[in-house]
C-alpha cells in the first residue's frame, strides 16, 4: 500500500557509540531509526535498555524520526519524559528539522486490572482499547506517530483492529520475536495477525520488528507490512549498514 521503511533496530549497535551509529544509519539511507526503551518492568520483556535521557541524546544526534518502542509494564510513568525526548523538547519539533517520530506503547500491558479472572475478554479488550487510545491522544499531542505493539503470543485483539479502522493509532507494530533481545529467530506464525490486519486496515502503517533478515523480509511484507525493524542482522552485516539495506529493499520489494 505505501513505499517500504527500513528502520535499522539501535539495539544491535555498540551502545558505547550511539551516536556514530545514529549518522551511519542516516548516511546509509535509513528510513527510521528503531528505539527499544525497555526497563524490565514488564515480565514478558526481561530487559534494561535504555531511557529518556539517552534518547534526547539521539534526537540531538539525528534528524532521522526516532521510532521509540516502549515495552515496559507501566508506560505512564516515562511516558511523558520519553515524548518530551523524542519531540525534542516540550511539546515541540526536533531542532534538527527531523521527521516526527513515534511511540508504540505494549497492547498486553493496557490495564493489567482488567485482565482479571471472570472479566469476558471482550470487556477486557475493549477496556484495554480505551486504555490505548488515552496513551496515543498524549503521543500525538507532541506531534509524534502513535503505535500499538502487540507480542508474538498475543493474538490479534478485535478491539485493536476496531481502534487501528478508527483512526485511533498511526501504526501497529507486530513483533516477530519474544521481546526483550536481538538476535532471535523470526517467529513466522505472526504473518497471520499482519495479513488479518492489513486486510481490515489498507492504509495504516504496520511494523514488523524482530528476525527481518534477507530472507524474512519478503515473507514480512508479502503480508503486509511496509515498515521493517531489523537490528542484528543489519548491523552485522559483512558489508556494512548501507548495503544491508539495499539488500532488504531488493529482497522485500
Ligand atoms: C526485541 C526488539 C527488537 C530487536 C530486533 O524485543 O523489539 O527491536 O532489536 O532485533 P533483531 O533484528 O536482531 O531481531
Ligand atoms: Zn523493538
Amino acid at each position: 500500500p505505501r513505499s517500504l521503511l527500513l528502520a535499522p533496530s539501535l539495539l544491535a549497535a555498540d551502545f558505547a557509540a550511539l551516536g556514530a551509529a545514529c549518522k551511519e544509519a542516516e548516511a546509509a539511507g535509513a528510513d527510521w531509526l528503531h528505539v527499544d526503551v525497555f526497563d524490565g518492568s514488564w515480565e514478558l520483556c526481561p530487559n534494561f535498555t535504555l531511557g529518556p535521557p539517552v534518547v534526547a541524546a539521539l534526537r540531538g544526534a539525528t534528524a532521522l524520526p526516532l521510532d521509540c518502542h516502549l515495552a515496559v509494564q507501566y508506560p505512564d510513568r516515562h511516558l511523558d519524559a520519553l515524548l518530551a525526548a523524542v519531540a525534542g523538547g516540550p511539546g515541540g519539533r526536533p531542532p534538527g528539522g527531523g521527521g516526527a517520530g513515534g511511540v508504540t506503547v505494549h497492547w498486553e500491558v493496557a490495564g493489567p486490572e482488567a485482565w482479571a479472572e471472570g472479566v469476558e475478554a471482550e470487556q477486557r479488550d475493549s477496556a484495554a482499547a480505551a486504555r490505548v487510545a488515552g496513551w496515543a491522544a498524549r503521543i500525538r499531542g507532541y506531534g509524534l506517530r502513535a503505535g500499538v505493539a502487540l507480542a508474538p503470543s498475543t493474538p490479534l485483539p478485535g478491539a485493536l483492529v476496531g481502534l487501528a479502522r478508527a483512526g485511533g493509532v498511526d501504526q501497529v507494530l507486530i513483533l516477530a520475536v519474544d521481546p526483550g533481545f536481538g538476535g532471535q529467530g523470526f517467529q513466522g506464525g505472526v504473518l497471520g495477525k499482519v495479513r488479518e490486519l492489513r486486510a481490515a486496515c489498507p492504509d495504516l502503517r504496520i511494523v514488523v520488528d524482530g528476525g527481518i533478515s534477507a530472507l524474512t523480509a519478503p515473507q514480512a511484507a508479502g503480508a503486509g507490512a511496509d515498515v521493517l525493524v531489523s537490528g542484528s542482522w543489519l548491523f552485522g552485516h559483512p558489508q556494512g549498514l548501507a548495503a544491508g539495506l539495499a539488500e532488504l529493499r531488493a529482497a522485500a520489494e
